[in-house]
């Protein structure tokens, strides 16, 4: 009818359940790509779009999606992230009506679905912002730095140490580019599959420092294949944040809990959302 024209196109879940399902099966067909899938470095985009959130002031944030534009894309750490973002280029030309920022947090939450965690329950909301409210520089966190500096960081996202040390468990996923950061190498051996292997091996390994000419990171003695970065070592060096290490290791169930409630948190801070309801996405066959 007439009058359908000038009605606004109002998504329902199960619009957001076919965008999910358009980046899942982008993931399963592109798999010529580092160790076979574009999933950690969706996750990696999830995180950066978000971790930018500052709660004294109420910016940064996923809202937004201020990293398409510089300076915020140049910013160092997010060196690499483009790859992720022009993965995502074909999936916002099928789904016009998503926000970027709406975008990137849904395919971080369907990467970790699909590479086998916990189920990420989401809701829509965000609004694309122009240029003027890209972040400063310096809001995510320095690898080659201690734990006060991850405790300084997370809790300007207001974190406590037991989220903190869940949050990190995604070095699950993925892996070290020395064309990115300068570091070198994947976590565990299974880098896309979402498990709780990081916590396992930083808890049972024995790390040595790496012999090389690039930044300082450690390596596993007894194959020498795998990494850690001085940020990663410093959650066996404090008490507070060992003890949470230790949980997660010994306990897959109660890391995928506490993880999904905390990447949930991480995605949604500084959103004004309408709604309270969240979707629960069908992870995919
Ligand atoms: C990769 C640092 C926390 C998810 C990386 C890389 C660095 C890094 C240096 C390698 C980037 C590259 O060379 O490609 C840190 C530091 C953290 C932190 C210092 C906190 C102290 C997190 C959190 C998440 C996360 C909270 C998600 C919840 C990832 C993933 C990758 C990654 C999935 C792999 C990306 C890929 O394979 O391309 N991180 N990270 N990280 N990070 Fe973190």
């Amino acid at each position: 009818s007439a009058s359908s024209l000038n009605k606004p196109f109002v998504p329902t879940q199960a619009d957001y359940q076919k965008v999910y399902d358009a980046v899942a099966a982008r993931l399963s067909d592109e798999t010529d790509y580092d160790d076979g899938s574009y999933g950690p470095v969706l996750v990696r985009l999830a995180w950066h779009a978000s971790g930018t959130y500052d709660k004294e002031t109420g910016t940064g944030g996923s809202n937004g999606a201020t990293m398409r534009f510089a300076p915020e894309s140049d910013h160092g750490a997010n060196a690499g992230l483009k790859t992720a973002r022009d993965f995502l280029d074909p999936i916002k030309a099928q789904f016009p009506w998503i926000t970027y920022s709406d975008l990137w947090t849904l395919a971080g939450a369907c990467a970790i679905q699909e590479l086998g965690g916990p189920t990420i329950p989401w809701r829509p909301g965000r609004e694309d912002r122009d240029v003027a409210a890209c972040t400063p520089d310096g809001r995510l966190p320095d690898a080659a730095k201690d734990q006060r500096h991850i405790r300084d960081i997370f809790s300007r996202m207001g974190f406590d140490d037991r989220e903190m040390v869940a949050l990190i468990g995604a070095h699950a996923l993925g892996r070290c580019h020395t064309d990115r950061s300068g570091f070198d190498g994947p976590w565990n051996f299974s880098p896309t599959v979402f498990t709780n292997e990081f916590f396992r091996l930083l808890a049972e390994e024995n790390w040595i420092q790496k012999k090389w000419n690039g930044p300082k990171q450690f390596t596993d003695k007894s194959t020498g294949t795998l990494m850690m970065l001085p940020t990663d070592m410093a959650l066996m060096k404090d008490k507070g944040f060992k003890k949470h290490v230790e949980r997660y290791a010994k306990d897959s169930d109660v890391f995928f809990k506490e993880f999904s409630d905390v990447f949930v948190k991480l995605l949604e801070l500084g959103v004004p959302f309408k709604t309270e309801d969240r979707f629960v996405f069908k992870t995919s066959e």
